[in-house]
């Protein structure tokens, strides 16, 4: 009977605990989902300009970036999984600004880029192993996949994934930036200052 409220409280206090240390002041975004979303910003900016650069540079520099590009792909499955798991702990969701068919579109959107990220990340770790290599993160350590190195054609059909999959995350991303900005300073809500570090208040 009484063992059910004791873990209620436990739980409670574990959201309470986080929030704060978090910095969650409940009207802006906590410091640690501020944090984890402008990380997965910047990764998705640099992953996607250095492949599409990196054809410009000789075969060694061209494998260097091609490897840092893996590296870094690691990294940013991290901070993804991290940031989903970081706003399923109860206590860290942010209620929207927005209502109605605006709320709607904006939360699709987020939950489209989150499902995005996490098969672009799925598809470079298939594509890498198909490529015959293992997924090293910057020579630390490496994962080694469940299969060797696949014939061409479905290598090909790894690469028009990921390319496709790619454009798709920048220019959602893109839109949905650009609606920020509009939030901001069109509509001069509070949309995009509680996803900024410094505009408290
Ligand atoms: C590749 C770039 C980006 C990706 C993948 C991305 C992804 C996301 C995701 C998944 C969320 C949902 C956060 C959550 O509640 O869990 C989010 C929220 C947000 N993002 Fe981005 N974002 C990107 C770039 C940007 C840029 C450049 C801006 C600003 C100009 C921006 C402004 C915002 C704002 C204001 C929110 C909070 C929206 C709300 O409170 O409903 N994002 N972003
Ligand atoms: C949002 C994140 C990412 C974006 C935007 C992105 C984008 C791209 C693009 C545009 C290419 C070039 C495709 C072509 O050759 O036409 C590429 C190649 C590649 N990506 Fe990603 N990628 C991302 C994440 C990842 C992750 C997480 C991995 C995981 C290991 C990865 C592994 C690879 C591999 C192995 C290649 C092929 C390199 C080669 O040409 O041999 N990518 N990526």
């Amino acid at each position: 009977m009484y063992r059910v409220p004791a873990m209620n409280d436990i739980h409670d206090n574990f959201a309470e605990a986080t929030r704060i240390a978090a910095g969650d002041d409940g009207t802006n975004y906590d410091n640690v989902a501020i944090a984890l979303h402008w990380a997965t910003a910047l990764l998705v900016v640099v992953q996607f300009a250095m492949a599409k650069l990196w054809d410009s540079f000789d075969k060694p520099t061209r494998q260097g970036m091609e490897s840092i590009h893996v590296s870094l792909g690691v990294l940013l499955m991290v901070v993804v999984l991290v940031r989903i798991a970081w706003r399923l702990i109860p206590g860290h969701q942010r209620p929207a600004i927005v209502s109605g068919r605006v709320k709607l579109a904006s939360k699709g959107v987020h939950y489209l880029l989150y499902a995005l990220l996490v098969a672009q990340a799925g598809i470079g770790f298939a594509w890498r192993w198909a490529q015959g290599h293992e997924v090293s993160f910057f020579g630390l350590f490496a994962i080694t996949g469940p299969y060797g190195r696949l014939d061409r054609p479905t290598r090909h059909i790894f690469h028009d994934l990921h390319e496709n999959v790619a454009w798709a995350i920048v220019v959602i991303a893109g839109l949905h930036a650009a609606a920020a900005l509009y939030h901001h300073y069109a509509l001069r809500d509070r949309v995009l200052a509680r996803m900024l570090p410094l505009a408290r208040g």
